[in-house]
Order: C-alpha cells, then structure tokens, then sequence
C-alpha cells in the first residue's frame, strides 16, 4: 500500500492471494482494493454464527405469530459467500443495482465498488427536512425488487450504498430468506430491517415516514403490505424503551425504541391490511 489509507493495487489471483493473507492477519473480513485499475472490494468467508442465537429469534418471531421476523442464519463460511454470489447474479439479472463480480474462489469474492456512501450515513447526516428524499430511494429498492419477484433479506441502510452518477446500490447477501420462508414473508421482512434502521433518523418526523411507508405499502402485494401492518402492530410496544433511563439508552436500544415509535404511529394512523 503506497499511503496508509490508499487502496491496494491487484491484478492476479497470487496478489489477490498476497492482500487475503494481510487481511486475516489483520482480522479483517473485508477490504477495500483496486482491481485493475477499478475501485473494488474483497470479501472473505466469516464462520458461521452459532445456530443457537437464531433458535432464539425463531422462537420470538414465532411467540409474535409472525414468520417473516425470524432471523435467517447466514451460512458463513464459503458456503455463504456463494449465497452471496447467486443472489447478487438473481439481482442484477431482474435488473437492479448490485456490485458486478470480478472474480471468486473459495472463501472470498471480489466485486465493484457501488460508491463511497451508505444510506444509513446520507440519511443520518442529511438535514432532517432532506432525510425522507433519501429514504424514499431505498424504499423504492425494495419495492422495485418485489415486482421483480426478488427480495434481499439483510435490508438494513447501511446495505444500501449511493453513488451520485449510478443510483442506489444493495450490498450483503450472505443469507438467502427463501430457504427459510414463502417468497411473501421475505418481501414483508425487507421491510422490517428498512424501518428499524432507519426509524431512529424521523424521531420528530414520524408521521411523515409512516406516510412514506404507507404509500409505499399501497404498491406492495396485498400479503407483503398485510404482513408488514401486522408486523409493525406487534412490535409497537418496543417503544417501552423509552421508560429506560437515558443514560442506559445505546444505540442499539434507541434504534430499537424509535422502531417501536415508528410502529404505532403507523399502526395508529392506518386501519389498512388488517387480517
Ligand atoms: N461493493 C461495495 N461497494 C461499496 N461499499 C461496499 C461494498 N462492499 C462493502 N462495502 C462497504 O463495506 C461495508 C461492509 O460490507 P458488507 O458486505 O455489508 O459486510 P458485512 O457482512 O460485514 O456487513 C459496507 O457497509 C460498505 O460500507
Ligand atoms: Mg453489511
């Protein structure tokens, strides 16, 4: 690397092969590089999480009737790579924008770079009267996904990246909602991670976000719009976390209190897709 932040320069699999041995040396999973000449990314293989926290979650979103909020869990290793790999190729085939792939191999992946911001950044550094223009872009990724007959699965912001010449872009597809889960509850759980990232950045604008959500909704099929009503009915109460003493507030819990802000509002303010 030239300068401590400048972008490794490859252009063959041995150097490929060079910058993964820094890279796990260095504990790290991904990493920005130059494939010849073209701003890049190189992605490893992470182990599998442990399949008892994902027992957990199925066992929440089943108590809350709701089989679109069960956690998928990633295949890890390479095996999720290739996941990766196939449901990057099923996007960009239904004509959305995913990273183009370079080259793979066991245990890593290296593909296009979709540009410098992510949308959870855009959307928290934009003005608060400008956020919604930037969310309304990755809604309507979602939703363009959807009547394509795909779905993404890790839909939180920070997967999303903008590029200002390319359009919005979607990242990070190690797991694939489909084997767990009825094509419609993988569209209605795209939803969830959106709203819960992203809840936290409309603290003082929630009625306009749930009118965003909602019109957007209205272009869903009627099973995706009725599962994320109901999902969002039984979540309201998340926004206890707002007894919680602030100081104990993280981050993690105030996205998780805004989500729950977020869910009745909306529940509130529409009868729509009751079961
Ligand atoms: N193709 C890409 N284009 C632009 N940024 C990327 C790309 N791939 C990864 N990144 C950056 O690296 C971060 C982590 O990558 P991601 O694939 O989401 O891995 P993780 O599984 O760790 O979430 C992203 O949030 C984004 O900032
Ligand atoms: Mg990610």
């Amino acid at each position: 690397m030239a300068a401590g932040d400048a972008r490794p320069l490859l252009g063959n699999r041995e150097e490929i092969e060079a910058h993964i041995a820094h890279m796990k040396r260095d504990g790290r999973h991904i990493a920005p590089v130059l494939w010849r000449g073209q701003p890049a990314w190189l992605k490893l293989a992470v182990p599998q999480p442990p399949a008892w926290r994902y027992q957990l979650l199925a066992g929440a979103a089943k108590l809350l009737g709701q089989p679109a909020m069960q956690a998928v869990r990633p295949h890890g290793g390479s095996h999720g790579l290739q996941v990766e790999a196939s449901r990057i190729r099923a996007l960009a085939a239904a004509g959305l924008r995913t990273p183009e792939l370079f080259d793979e191999s066991h245990g890593w992946l290296l593909m296009s770079d979709l540009g410098q911001a992510t949308l959870e950044s855009l959307i928290r550094h934009a003005a608060p009267d400008e956020r919604l223009v930037h969310w309304q872009r990755g809604a309507d990724y979602i939703l363009q996904a959807h009547r394509t007959g795909q779905y993404l699965s890790q839909a939180f912001a920070r997967n999303f990246v903008w590029s200002p010449e390319a359009g919005l872009g979607a990242i990070d597809f190690e797991d694939d909602a489909l084997a767990a889960m009825p094509l419609a509850d993988a569209q209605t759980r795209d939803w969830l991670p959106y709203c819960f990232s992203t809840a936290i950045y409309f603290e003082d604008r929630l009625p306009q976000l749930c009118a965003a959500i909602n019109h957007a909704l209205a272009r869903e099929a009627p099973a995706v719009r009725i599962g994320v009503h109901q999902a969002l009915r039984r979540t309201a109460w998340l926004r206890m976390l707002r007894r919680m003493p602030v100081r104990l507030q993280r981050r993690d819990v105030r996205k998780t209190r805004f989500f729950g802000e977020l869910a009745r509002h909306c529940s509130q303010s529409s009868a729509h897709g009751r079961p």
